[in-house]
């Protein structure tokens, strides 16, 4: 088949080395891609929030499945465009994927479901967030209501600090606070069967020791070794089932990518948000880990045909990522940075591009790559993401030195 990726962050290359490598995928078109996409795809340009114009794109290369990596194009309606043209797509509607795109709208649909999730009020001026702030004790979760990549979240114990949040953001939900280790379990559904996909844990905070302002991510490992038995089939029996099928009843079934981020809580999973595509960074280690081939899944998912689907293979051991940020990242990145060691084995590209004058790799985005390894246990992967970092240059640019490190230390405990 031939198979159109849409977007070009660290996630969309970690999918298209699967999808590179999946014999029944021809042809691989990526837009707009990135330079490492560049070593497994076409690259062709496009506006990725037009759904009219992603439409044409897929019928011009002839696609038989496209693949939406990031929100924005989701929620502009993308995959409906897509779907129009009689074309397989893996992502949600724009009805669905506003399990991402409103807060609000995924809090009514927990609720509807019966999903375990934060109490939570959604403010839209002064008296309201002062109103809402009262009735939690600090630390204060205060989220923006719209789309806001994963970055529109402030968890502070200042309440002056909690206020301000609302008020830049207008419409905020307030929330209880969820105490206890982060999961996030990706699932693969065709509105109705639900595969889910190791479960993995990611890095928010931009400092070490999870201190300092909230990323898109700044690593990931998969599996989780101290996750406690049985949380996949509670949280797919509890969460995912729950979900679908309330989605289904309003007549806008999910299909896609459901991400459930989870807080571990003494009072078992909560549901933190929903979002409605691959993570990005934990996708780079959850894919490096799965044996069976990608395209087919997304296609059966995109399809409504995955309950023929074999059930799934992983590889042994466990996987780490680590990503290489810009200087000034989150607040403000520094970007034309020149990367060296940025087509090593293991490296994932996010915010890169080719100087046109002399093909150098230059720094694009915040997040600028993602050190990428496997191992037979998780330690072992973790010092192999390591070594893969240690190899890239790029003036003033950090990244976490403790990623995975308190699980594999078995630091990791659950709240009781
Ligand atoms: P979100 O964009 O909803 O994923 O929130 C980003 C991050 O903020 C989450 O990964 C958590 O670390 C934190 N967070 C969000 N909601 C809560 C909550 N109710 N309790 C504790 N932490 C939260
Ligand atoms: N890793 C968090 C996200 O993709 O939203």
């Amino acid at each position: 088949m031939r198979v159109l990726l849409l977007g070009g962050g660290g996630r969309e290359h970690a999918l298209a080395l699967r999808l590179a490598d999946d014999p029944s995928v021809e042809a691989l078109i990526a837009a707009p891609g990135n330079p490492g996409i560049a070593g497994v795809a076409e690259l062709r340009s496009v506006d990725l929030v037009d759904p009219a114009a992603v439409a044409g794109l897929a019928v011009e290369v002839t696609a038989d499945l496209v693949v939406i990596g990031p929100e924005a194009p989701l929620v502009a309606g993308v995959a409906d465009a897509v779907r129009a043209k009689g074309i397989a797509v893996f992502g949600p509607s724009a009805a669905a994927a506003r399990l991402e795109g409103s807060k609000t709208f995924a809090k009514e649909v927990m609720t509807a479901a019966g999903v375990p999730t934060a109490r939570a009020y959604t403010c839209t001026d002064e008296a309201g967030t002062a109103a809402a702030l009262d009735l939690f004790d600090p630390p204060y979760v205060v989220k923006n209501d719209g789309l806001a990549a994963g970055k529109g979240v402030v968890v502070t114990d200042d309440r002056t600090a909690a206020e301000a949040h609302a008020r830049d953001c207008g419409r905020v939900v307030i929330e209880e606070y969820l105490a206890g280790p982060e999961v996030s379990l990706f699932v693969v559904t065709d509105g109705e069967t639900a595969v889910p996909l190791l479960p993995a844990q990611d890095f928010k905070r931009v400092g070490d020791g999870d201190s300092g302002p909230n990323t898109g991510g700044m690593g990931a490992y998969a599996p989780l070794p101290w996750a406690p038995t049985g949380l996949v089939d509670d949280v797919v029996r509890d969460v995912v089932h729950p979900t679908l099928s309330e989605m289904r009843r309003r007549g806008t079934p999910f299909s896609g990518l459901l991400y459930v981020g989870l807080a571990i809580t003494a009072d078992g999973p909560r549901v933190i948000e929903f979002n409605a595509r691959f993570g990005d960074p934990e996708t780079q280690v959850v894919l490096a880990l799965l044996e069976t081939p990608l395209g087919g899944l997304l296609h059966a998912a995109a399809t409504g045909s995955l309950a023929n689907h074999p059930p799934l293979r992983w590889r042994d051991g466990a996987a780490v990522t680590v990503v290489v940020a810009a200087e000034g990242y989150p607040a403000g990145p520094r970007t034309g940075g020149v990367i060296s060691g940025g087509e090593q084995p293991g490296v994932i590209h996010a915010g890169t591009v080719r100087r046109p004058t002399d093909g150098a790799l230059l720094s694009a985005g915040g997040r600028v790559l993602c050190g990428t390894a496997t191992g037979p246990d998780l330690a072992a992967a973790r010092d192999a993401a390591y070594q893969v970092v240690r190899g890239i240059t790029l003036p003033g640019s950090h990244h976490r030195r403790d990623i995975a490190a308190a699980a594999v230390d078995g630091r990791i405990t659950l709240p009781v």
